[in-house]
């Protein structure tokens, strides 16, 4: 019998068109699944290949005893409990790369619309109000960008924000300085965090979530952010204490005075979440990956993978 591939949380249709016309796969027709479909396919499941909104830990691990192989379609793995995974033999793969320009520039998107104030802007304008002085905009050209976290995707938006005349200064332990130059000319690394976070007019977050990084972006470091800049997050929710961020938002002209976020500590984000009734944050729903070009590129690399594991028995791009 073939090995059961499931895609529950979907992927390019093309790409699964190809999945599907792969000889020595079974695979199953569904691009996309309900959890409860999911968990009736979990006994006979050899592959899957998933976004985030399918967690793997212990308990689906438990339901799928033949599953041999999870690729996340994507960057993060923290919703994969890869030491369960590595316990009972499955291996985790991710597409590194594949989104990191998609992220990039939603990075560099959230930060123009914060600084011009284009969602509050655009909400005056469906609300029948042509209000030219309400919306006082800050501009980018010759301002101190904090990048935190210079991998793939930390670094790309490095580079599209320098293109704005900026400077950039980046913290990242694992980045030696040489590196980070020949990735983006003139980037100057910062001696410390705190150090980033007080030069920094602007500061975007590139960090994978990992004990290290939870909550980095707590009170204390809140605290010394530049009064009046502007924090952007693509990476995870919960490397920001969103509680101290709203309360520093709310204080007015307190550090930062405003934010971009596309990914929450809890997503969906709460109905009742103190970001939601802020004037000064435009917010997004996870969606820094969610282009067309981004998709493709990650449907691709994970349909090489799946192919080179369950037809040649190499594991490309594992992570455990
Ligand atoms: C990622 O980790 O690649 C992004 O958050 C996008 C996604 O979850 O699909």
């Amino acid at each position: 019998m073939n090995p059961l591939v499931v895609v529950p949380d979907g992927m390019d249709p093309a790409r699964f068109g190809e999945l599907r016309a792969t000889g020595g796969l079974d695979v199953h027709p569904e691009n996309g699944t309900t959890p409860e479909a999911l968990g009736a396919l979990l006994p006979r499941a050899a592959g899957l290949v998933v976004r985030s909104r399918t967690r793997v830990g212990a308990g689906l691990l438990e339901r799928a005893p033949g599953l041999r192989l999870v690729v996340r379609a994507g960057e993060g793995t923290d919703t994969i409990d890869t030491a369960a995974c590595a316990a009972r033999g499955v291996r985790v793969a991710n597409t590194p790369g594949a989104n990191s320009n998609a992220a990039a520039e939603h990075a560099v998107a959230l930060l123009l619309a914060v600084l011009r104030r284009l969602a509050a802007a655009h909400r005056s304008v469906l609300e029948g109000r042509w209000d030219r002085a309400a919306f006082p905009g800050t501009e980018l050209a010759g301002k101190t960008v904090g990048v935190v976290g210079f991998g793939k995707t930390g670094s790309l938006a490095a580079r599209r924000l320098a293109g704005f005349e900026t400077r950039v200064l980046y913290f990242d332990p694992s980045v030696p300085e040489g590196g980070a130059r020949a990735l983006v000319p003139g980037a100057r690394r910062a001696g410390s965090l705190a150090g980033l976070l007080g030069e920094s007019h602007a500061v975007t977050l590139h960090v994978p979530l990992s004990d290290a990084t939870r909550g980095l972006l707590g009170e204390e470091a809140l605290a010394v952010m530049r009064p009046g800049s502007v924090l952007v997050n693509v990476s995870r929710g919960a490397v920001v204490d969103e509680g101290a961020l709203a309360r520093a938002l709310a204080g007015g002209g307190g550090r930062p005075a405003g934010a971009g976020l596309d990914v929450f500590g809890e997503e969906p984000l709460p109905a009742g979440s103190p970001l939601r009734a802020l004037p000064n944050v435009v917010l997004t729903p996870h969606l820094a990956a969610s282009t067309g070009e981004s998709q493709e590129r990650t449907a691709a690399m994970a349909l090489h993978q799946v192919r080179e594991f369950f037809l040649r028995g190499v594991l490309v791009n594992g992570v455990a």
